[in-house]
């Protein structure tokens, strides 16, 4: 037991009225920052809670070890002082293991374990999936996250928070929202209340109003929450829910509200899935809201938003987007969505529920996107990560407007150039290849022409980062056909980083992502194809975020 523990630890058996089954419990004054929980994957879940007078305080599954596997924590900072009572239902082995510290178990090597991202954010421990919330207020920008801080595997699910100056350099605050007596915190959006139509401001600090979807067995239902302090604290409204639409669908698939201000129409508008497609509701208030119109078509996650068209303010399209990254292109005025063209897509792979962030600053109102990676992080006390942060623009091309996205510019300090080559042969190029100082993260940026080949690309260590097919027009496995049809040459611009690759195409026509395999062959870093030519090279190296 660690010496760090002064606690004052008694173990009472209680039979649980409905059988064998026993919860044990153990006491203690916090005195520490956090609470380390041993955890093994080897384990079953069982229900942990904690009380303080009595009162339960949180309630979530765990499989908790007395051989752990890992360690996740929980914060305890708003409960200094305070006696907490600890159960759980579960084997109870691991309960002794449990210690309070200022710091976190394995807090010394954290951002720097083996497969830990190190120029994305994952966050510290436990799982992540959909981004949440996404806005820029007062110089920050706030990424919640679906997020199992108990366990690398999805559950529990609450909004993690982690802020950043840049998009790039992320710090991971408590937990935002947690689950409660109503149910999960599912995914949602936030908005800032500037004009206080939900009241909740207070002086002239206006509310950032958090919209999630509560997930319990019977269904889901669209409640809100509000933050007076950057999001750092939040009070759940006592009237939750706003909208419960489980019998009109007759379905309880009704989930993840994106809420934005109208500013034509002076209304909230609030976008969600339902059942089959997203639904358009309004308020004035953001309490009450009215159901307007339905896209049918799409599932999970939504995001509608105004773009322009290339790049010109006075000509705005609309896109409607859904979870697998698919989108419309059409009007908006306020209440219904007119699709013109799609679905279409922009970007294919690991990526999903991606989200924009909103309340952008006026004098750089760029649309960018963060997507979930669903990407493994092999035997780590966290899996899953955010891709990197992209621009989302509106381009007329041959075949109509399409979406393209780039990372954003705020990524270029992260990658210092190693060499920059023209008209290179392959064997040239694959020796300029090997002035990389390491395959560990890195980026290539490289413009490649066919020639003699129907099919080329770039590989490492046996894994196909590129690989164009001209004859099948398919890159990566994935149908594209570039912008100049009768070309012969493909750009890509692909970002290695410890687990994951992002690939994008032609100046973000088309971007894929996938998980990095591990080393299964003795080739490095390798052009492939007949008699091909390099156009364009570049290589950098890739710094960590962390550092
Ligand atoms: C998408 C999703 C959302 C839901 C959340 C739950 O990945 O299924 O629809 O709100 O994840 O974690």
């Amino acid at each position: 037991m660690k010496s760090l523990l002064k606690r004052k630890v008694f173990t009472a058996l209680m039979m649980l009225c409905y059988g064998a089954l026993s919860a044990q419990t153990i006491s203690f004054k916090i005195t520490k920052r956090y609470l380390n929980l041993p955890v093994s994957q080897t384990q079953e879940r069982g229900i942990m809670q904690f009380k303080i007078d009595d009162k339960l305080e949180r309630s979530f599954k765990i499989r908790l070890a007395a051989q752990p596997e890992y360690w996740v924590f929980c914060d305890m900072a708003a409960l200094q002082g305070k006696t907490i009572t600890i159960s759980y239902d579960g084997k109870s082995e691991g309960l002794s293991k449990i210690y309070q510290d200022d710091k976190i178990a394995g807090q010394d090597s954290l951002y720097r374990e083996k497969n830990r991202p190190q120029f994305h954010f994952s966050t510290r421990r436990g799982w992540i999936n959909d981004p949440n919330g996404m806005i820029f207020y007062e110089g920050e920008y706030h990424l919640f996250y679906q997020h199992n801080p108990y366990e690398r595997e999805w559950e529990n699910m609450s909004w993690g928070h982690a802020v950043s100056k840049d998009m790039v350099h992320w710090e991971e605050l408590p937990t935002a929202l947690s689950p409660d007596a109503m149910g999960t915190m599912f995914s949602g959006s936030t908005v800032i209340d500037y004009q206080n139509t939900a009241g909740f401001n207070r002086g002239n600090i206006p509310a950032m109003i958090a919209f999630f979807t509560v997930d319990n067995p019977e269904k889901e239902v669209q409640c809100m929450a509000y933050s007076l302090d950057k999001g750092r604290t939040w009070t759940k409204y006592d009237k939750n829910p706003l909208i419960d639409s489980k019998a009109k669908w007759n379905s309880r698939d009704t989930r993840d509200p994106r809420v934005f201000w109208y500013k034509p129409g002076n209304h909230w508008v609030m976008v969600f899935n339902e059942r089959d497609g997203h639904s358009i509701y309004t308020s004035k208030n953001l309490k009450e809201w009215k159901y307007e119109s339905h896209v049918t078509g799409f599932w999970e996650c939504p995001d509608l938003f105004e773009l322009p068209i290339d790049g010109n303010k006075n000509k705005t399209k609309w896109v409607m987007y859904g979870a697998s990254a698919t989108y419309m292109i059409g009007d908006f005025d306020g209440k219904t969505f007119t699709p013109e063209s799609g679905k279409h897509y922009y970007t294919t792979g690991s990526i999903y529920a991606a989200q924009t962030f909103t309340n952008m600053p006026q004098s750089d109102p760029r649309r960018v996107q963060i997507g979930w990676g669903r990407i493994a992080q092999p035997a780590m006390p966290f899996n899953h990560m955010m891709l990197l942060p992209t621009e989302l623009r509106l381009r007329t091309t041959k075949n109509g407007l399409r979406l393209t996205s780039l990372p954003v510019k705020e990524t270029e300090q992260l990658f210092t150039t190693v060499g920059q080559w023209t008209s290179l042969k392959a064997v040239d190029a694959n020796e300029k290849l090997k002035t990389l100082p390491s395959l560990e993260r890195f980026r290539i940026k490289t413009k490649i022409k066919l020639s003699h080949a129907t099919s080329a690309g770039v590989s490492l260590w046996g894994q196909r980062l590129l690989d164009y097919d001209l004859n099948s027009n398919r890159v990566n496995g994935v149908f594209y056909s570039p912008e100049d049809m009768t070309s012969m040459e493909i750009m890509a611009d692909i970002y290695v980083d410890k687990t994951s690759v992002e690939v994008f195409i032609d100046n973000g026509a088309y971007s894929y992502s996938f998980e990095r395999k591990p080393s299964n062959s003795k080739d490095g870093l390798v052009f492939w194809g007949n008699n091909i030519e390099i156009k364009d090279l570049t290589l950098y190296t890739a710094k960590s975020i962390w550092e």
